[in-house]
């Protein structure tokens, strides 16, 4: 099995007095390593088949050895040569084995319901993963809100389902239950079809930009897809130069087109709707009166098609 194989790593490791990992993590394991023993009693005798002994029947937690941490030739992952393995991410586990498990003795577990408080088990991942991943991280709303790495991150299963489209969705909504519920409405984004995923347009570990989004702003966000509508146009929209979310909701919504609310209502919660031909009755209206069918339909839009913007000599009324 996987597993007999990276015991010849473990004697390895063992011959090189455990590899500068171990005297780096050696502070965490407290007792053990303020007493006159050598740090390395806190840790198991044999790496991974320590605990292999006993949790090597749970296939929960050997999915671990078919993901990238468990490579045994990445000098910089958990398994490789002089790397701790489980140890490298659950702390000196040598009390817990000898106590024949139970307790978690000065270890670490991960996750949501974990007894390690989520800023101890972030700072190990952190312990290698500060280039890459966590670069916006410190400032993020979820390290804010003491988040954990593991509660998005499920380390132990071949295929992290949080790094899938079709299963991100599930991961961020078990919190996010506002977006869950504007996934099910009639107008969304394909992502309950699993063709989209949130971090199409947010990053999961911060950014720089509001709500955590992809670039820098709402609309630089929207028109990276949407392009046709990112201008600059002859004739502006105001609201859709600022802000595409003053008329849309990004998440979904019961209204066509994922918008707040239907034209004419939409128009009008900017738009007055005196002195036009949209409010319904006006004998002055350009249709003589009968301007009911300025409300009906797509009402406003019925004329003022090009809503995002108009490159049309004369589209200055955003009619053509
Ligand atoms: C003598 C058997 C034994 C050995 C050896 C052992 N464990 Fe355990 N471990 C247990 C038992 C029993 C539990 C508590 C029941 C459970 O949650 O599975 C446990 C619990 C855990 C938990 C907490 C699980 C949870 O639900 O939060 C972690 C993490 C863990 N062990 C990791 C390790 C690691 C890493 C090693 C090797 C350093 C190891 N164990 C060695 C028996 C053992
Ligand atoms: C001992 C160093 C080390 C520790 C500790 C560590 N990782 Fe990693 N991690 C790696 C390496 C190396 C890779 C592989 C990077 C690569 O080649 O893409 C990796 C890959 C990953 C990936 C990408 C997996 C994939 O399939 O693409 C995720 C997600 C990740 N780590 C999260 C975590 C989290 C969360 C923690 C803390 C619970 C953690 N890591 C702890 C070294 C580590
Ligand atoms: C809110 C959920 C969430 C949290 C919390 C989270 N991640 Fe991630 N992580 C993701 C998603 C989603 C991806 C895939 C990135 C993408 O598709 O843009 C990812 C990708 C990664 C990757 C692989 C891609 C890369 O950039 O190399 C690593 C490594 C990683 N995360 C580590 C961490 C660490 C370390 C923490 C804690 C400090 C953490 N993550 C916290 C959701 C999360
Ligand atoms: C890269 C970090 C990392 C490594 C290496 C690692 N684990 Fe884990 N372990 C985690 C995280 C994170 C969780 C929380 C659940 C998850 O993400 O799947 C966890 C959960 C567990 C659990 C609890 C499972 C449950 O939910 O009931 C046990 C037991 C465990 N690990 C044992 C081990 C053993 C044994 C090894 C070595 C073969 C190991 N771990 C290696 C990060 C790691
Ligand atoms: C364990 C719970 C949890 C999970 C899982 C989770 N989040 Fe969050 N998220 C939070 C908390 C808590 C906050 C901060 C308070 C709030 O805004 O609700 C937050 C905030 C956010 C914000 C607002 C950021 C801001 O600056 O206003 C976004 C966007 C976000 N999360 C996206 C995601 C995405 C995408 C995923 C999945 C990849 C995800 N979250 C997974 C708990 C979670
Ligand atoms: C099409 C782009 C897009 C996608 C996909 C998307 N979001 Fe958002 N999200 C936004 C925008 C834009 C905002 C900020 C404006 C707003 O609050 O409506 C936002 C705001 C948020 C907020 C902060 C809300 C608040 O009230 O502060 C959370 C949380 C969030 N999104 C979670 C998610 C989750 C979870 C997913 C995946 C199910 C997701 N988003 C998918 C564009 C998107
Ligand atoms: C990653 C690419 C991507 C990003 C980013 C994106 N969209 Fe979309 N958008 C899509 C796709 C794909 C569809 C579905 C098109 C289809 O079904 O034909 C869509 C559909 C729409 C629709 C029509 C929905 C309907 O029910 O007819 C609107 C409105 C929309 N997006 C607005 C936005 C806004 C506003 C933003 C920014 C907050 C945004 N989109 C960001 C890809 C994206
Ligand atoms: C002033 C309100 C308003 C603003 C602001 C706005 N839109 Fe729209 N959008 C609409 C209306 C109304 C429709 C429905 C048009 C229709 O049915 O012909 C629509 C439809 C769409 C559609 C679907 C088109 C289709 O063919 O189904 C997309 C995509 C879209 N908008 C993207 C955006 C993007 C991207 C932004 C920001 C750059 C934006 N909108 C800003 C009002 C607005
Ligand atoms: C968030 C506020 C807002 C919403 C919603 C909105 N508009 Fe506008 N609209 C503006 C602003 C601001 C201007 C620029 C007014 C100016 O330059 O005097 C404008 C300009 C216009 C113009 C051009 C007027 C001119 O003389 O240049 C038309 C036509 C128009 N809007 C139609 C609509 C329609 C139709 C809708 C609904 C689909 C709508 N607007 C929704 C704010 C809004
Ligand atoms: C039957 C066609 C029609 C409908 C329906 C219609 N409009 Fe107009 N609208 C016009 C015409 C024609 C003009 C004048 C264009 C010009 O001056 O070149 C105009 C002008 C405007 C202007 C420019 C400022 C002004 O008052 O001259 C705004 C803003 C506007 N409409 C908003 C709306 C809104 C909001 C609705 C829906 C409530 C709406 N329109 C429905 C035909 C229509």
């Amino acid at each position: 099995m996987q597993w007999l194989r990276r015991g010849t790593a473990v004697v390895v490791l063992l011959a090189c007095g455990l590899g500068p990992a171990r005297a780096a993590d050696a502070p965490q394991s407290g007792a053990a390593a303020a007493s006159s023993t050598p740090a390395p009693a806190a840790y198991s005798a044999q790496g991974a088949d320590t605990c292999l002994a006993c949790h090597g029947g749970d296939t929960t937690v050997t999915g671990i050895f078919r993901t990238k941490h468990a490579r045994p030739n990445d000098p910089n992952g958990p398994f490789g040569h002089g790397g701790l393995q489980c140890e490298a991410c659950h702390g000196p586990g040598g009390a817990h084995a000898a106590a024949g498990g139970g307790p978690l003795a000065g270890m670490r577990d991960f996750g949501p319901k974990a007894l390690t408080p989520a800023s101890q088990q972030n700072a190990v991942c952190l312990g290698c993963h500060q280039s890459n991943a966590a670069h916006d991280w410190a400032s993020s709303a979820h390290a804010a809100s003491n988040v954990a790495c593991a509660s998005c991150h499920d380390l132990h299963k071949p295929k992290d389902p949080v790094l899938t489209a079709a299963t991100q969705i599930e991961v961020c909504t078990s919190c996010h239950q506002a977006q869950h519920t504007d996934l099910l409405k009639p107008s969304h984004h394909p992502m309950s079809e699993g063709k989209m995923a949130c971090t199409a347009c947010h990053s999961p570990h911060g950014s720089t930009a509001p709500a955590q989004l992809v670039r820098n702003t709402v609309n630089e966000t929207c028109t990276s897809c949407h392009a046709e509508y990112r201008g600059p146009f002859l004739w502006e929209h105001q609201p859709v130069t600022e802000d595409c979310t003053s008329c849309h909701q990004p998440h979904g919504s019961v209204q066509p087109a994922l918008l707040k609310l239907r034209p004419p209502f939409l128009c009008q919660t900017c738009h007055e709707g005196a002195g036009h031909p949209s409010i319904a009755n006006t004998p002055q209206g350009l249709a003589g009166g009968t301007s009911s069918a300025y409300l009906l339909a797509g009402g406003c839009i019925n004329c003022h098609s090009q809503v995002h913007g108009s490159n049309n000599p004369s589209g200055r009324a955003l009619m053509r």
